[in-house]
């Protein structure tokens, strides 16, 4: 049994990772070990680290990779990918060259609203809530100025108050539906400030509203936050050309494979078991640039899947056509992103894919973001609809499989050869270490 601690966090680093090995590890010297060998030899940069979060013990890795030859818009990038998954970086850099020699991708920002939420009870008239909303809200705005005024000076700020109520759904329930443009940054803080604000001058002011009985003047704040769910925010990318342009091999024509390919998406567009899976490939690509940018991406993943079931049934968040010969695929998908603020200055490998990309500003990088999930789209709909995923997926999982069974350099580098013409499973790999280890 485990023991509980208190005062955890005050510990110094060191006796928090003594405390940690003595009380879980049965081998406590090489749970230390292992946990300092992902220290960086850096002292300054292992402190950058242990100040992100609390109680820090050593540094998780997950490898940074790069996607080259995405043509966005006329323009070639070269894309971060921050993830674990073997096949992710090789699907996406498959998907790039295909549409780099067919046009590439375009892209177009469609909206950049933000919106955050002060929530509250209020037990009384609804027209003289409504009165004094009216009076009050130049009020709220003005009370903000100081937070909103450097946004404000840049193009950005606060949209729109709206009140909003909710009674029908909650007796007493109204909320501040405020909306947004918070430019460059992806905002949580600055939209955060702004709706404490508002709900704090909103219910000071409601206690010397002369139209207010004494009960109505109790206006009940229970919370301000924004919110993740931002279908205003939203991005489009596209690709397309000639069907008989799809063709790559001699295996399959491109009319065979378009109708296949728009076959699979209509497939993810009225079945929810299977867009759950076709959504999830898409945010392979998506999170895997969202997280090598510094950016949150359970906030993005959030936002997403709410959006993908915004009609009452959890759909497709790419769609396919073919009209007059022309195929097309495209995504429209709300991505809430920012360039500037949290870890785009501090952490060096956010900043480092930042500069890879050209410094993008928001809207760039939403449109950078949205092409990474739909080439992985592509790429899965793909293989899923010719070879088969496993093929390529395994492939790319050989190394993985190799390092489990301890292989050597020599041995790696023959069976990845051997399995360049054979079928790759954990049964396979097993065997054939062995008949190459019985030879030696
Ligand atoms: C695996 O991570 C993602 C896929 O399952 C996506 C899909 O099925 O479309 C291959």
């Amino acid at each position: 049994m485990s023991k509980s601690i208190s005062g955890f966090s005050k510990l110094s680093k060191t006796k928090k990772i003594e405390w940690i090995v003595n009380t879980y590890f049965s081998n406590s010297k090489e749970a230390k070990d292992i946990i300092k060998q992902y220290w960086n030899t850096n002292a300054k940069i292992q402190q950058l680290h242990d100040e992100f979060i609390e109680n820090t013990i050593t540094n998780y890795y997950l490898p940074l990779g790069v996607a080259p030859n995405f043509l966005i818009n006329d323009k070639i990038y070269t894309i971060p990918m921050a993830i674990e998954e073997s096949s992710v970086v090789a699907a996406a850099s498959k998907a790039a060259k295909f549409w780099l020699d067919r046009g590439g991708f375009k892209t177009k920002v469609i909206s950049t609203i933000k919106i955050g939420q002060v929530h509250f009870m209020y037990h009384g008239d609804y027209n003289k809530l409504k009165t004094f909303f009216k009076q009050v809200k130049p009020q709220l705005l003005n009370d903000t100025t100081s937070i909103t005024k450097n946004m404000t000076a840049r193009g950005g700020g606060v949209l729109d108050i709206e009140l909003r109520n909710k009674t029908n759904e909650i007796p007493g329930y109204f909320q501040l539906h405020v909306s947004f443009e918070t430019l460059d940054a992806m905002g949580a803080n600055f939209i955060n400030s702004c709706l404490e604000q508002f709900a704090k001058t909103f219910k000071n002011e409601a206690q010397s509203f002369n139209l207010f009985s004494d009960q109505e003047k109790q206006i009940d704040i229970v919370m301000s936050i924004l919110s993740n769910y931002v279908p205003d925010c939203l991005v489009r990318a596209e690709v397309s050309c000639k069907v008989e342009d799809l063709s790559e091999s001699n295996s399959i024509s491109g009319e065979v494979f378009a109708h296949k390919f728009v076959q699979a998406v209509n497939i993810a567009e009225i079945e929810p078991y299977r867009a759950v899976t076709h959504n999830k490939g898409i945010m392979n690509g998506i999170d895997a640039v969202v997280l090598a940018t510094g950016n949150d991406f359970r906030a993005i993943e959030a936002g997403v899947h709410a959006y993908a079931s915004r009609q009452g049934r959890y759909s497709s968040l790419s769609h396919a056509s073919i009209t007059d010969g022309i195929f097309k695929f495209w995504i429209e998908i709300p991505l809430a992103l920012g360039t500037v603020g949290g870890l785009t200055k501090l952490h060096p490998l956010v900043k480092l894919a930042l500069e890879l990309l050209h410094h993008p500003s928001a809207k760039e990088l939403m449109q950078i973001v949205a092409v990474a999930g739909l080439a992985q789209n592509f790429a899965a709909l793909r293989s899923l609809t010719t070879t088969g995923i496993q093929q390529g997926h395994m492939k790319m999982h050989l190394m993985n499989i190799l390092n489990q069974f301890g292989a050597n350099d020599t041995e790696k580098l023959a069976l990845t050869e051997h399995f360049k013409s054979h079928t790759v499973s954990h049964s396979a790999v097993s065997e054939a270490l062995q008949n190459l280890r019985l030879k030696d």
